[in-house]
């Protein structure tokens, strides 16, 4: 029997798969989970409650997590960011995530999920996959403008560092490393608008809707 019809989107910090996902939710009618939400809040917690850097703090943060959280605005920061790929290395916050996420793909009907691992680790049976790029310089001034719009003081260089050691970071750990799953299908958005690239996202996600009707 087939599964939900769930929409992976994959892709590093400030790639548009936020933007994308969201979309893709409104055109298909689907609920849509920004999971990097889930690891900013990990991350907050475990900063508040001692050491970022300490998986067993990591880990008790990750179990006590509930979906109301979510909403705190305090996640959007530059500081949240740092702080959840720091926590995101652990593999045991990574296992007390996946429940969660795994269960909001499975709804009746089916689900948008984005982040750095749905195609290859919590949706790899997922029938649409996107991996959304764009070159770093331009991720790093798109997040610059985002980040001073919601009143952060921060330098254009500041944003590309944080990029580059973000996008390391990610991409290294041994725990469901930051990357494309083989069937995901590749976006590179750095030369699009928000609307070219939603545009591109939904013929991408058309198509495998189609194939998933028929299969
Ligand atoms: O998408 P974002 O920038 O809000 O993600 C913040 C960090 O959380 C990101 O740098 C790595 C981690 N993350 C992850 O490891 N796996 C996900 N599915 C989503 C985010």
């Amino acid at each position: 029997m087939k599964g939900p019809f769930v929409i992976a989107v994959d892709g590093p910090a400030a790639s548009g798969k936020g933007t994308i996902a969201k979309r893709l939710g409104e055109t298909y009618e689907l609920p849509v989970l920004d999971t990097g939400l889930l690891y900013r809040a990990v991350g907050v917690l475990a900063q508040k409650a001692g050491d970022i850097d300490d998986p067993a703090a990591c880990k008790a943060a990750a179990a006590t997590l509930t979906a109301d959280q979510l909403a705190d605005p305090a996640l959007r920061t530059r500081e949240a960011g740092e702080l959840a790929s720091r926590a995101a290395v652990h593999p045991h916050v990574r296992e007390a995530l996946l429940a969660f996420q795994q269960t909001f793909a499975g709804q009746e009907g089916g689900a948008v999920l984005d982040g750095r691992d749905i195609g290859t680790v919590i949706c790899p049976d997922a029938p649409a996959k996107l991996y959304v790029t764009a070159r770093p310089e331009v991720r790093a001034e798109r997040r610059w403008k985002q980040l001073r719009a919601q009143g952060e003081a921060v330098s254009l260089d500041e944003v590309r560092a944080d990029i580059r050691r973000r996008d390391a970071r990610d991409g290294r750990r041994d725990a469901a490393p930051m990357r494309p799953a083989n069937d995901a299908t590749l976006l590179d958005t750095s030369e699009m608008t928000i609307e070219q690239a939603a545009d591109a996202a939904r013929r991408i996600v058309e198509a495998a809707r189609a194939r998933w009707e028929t299969s």
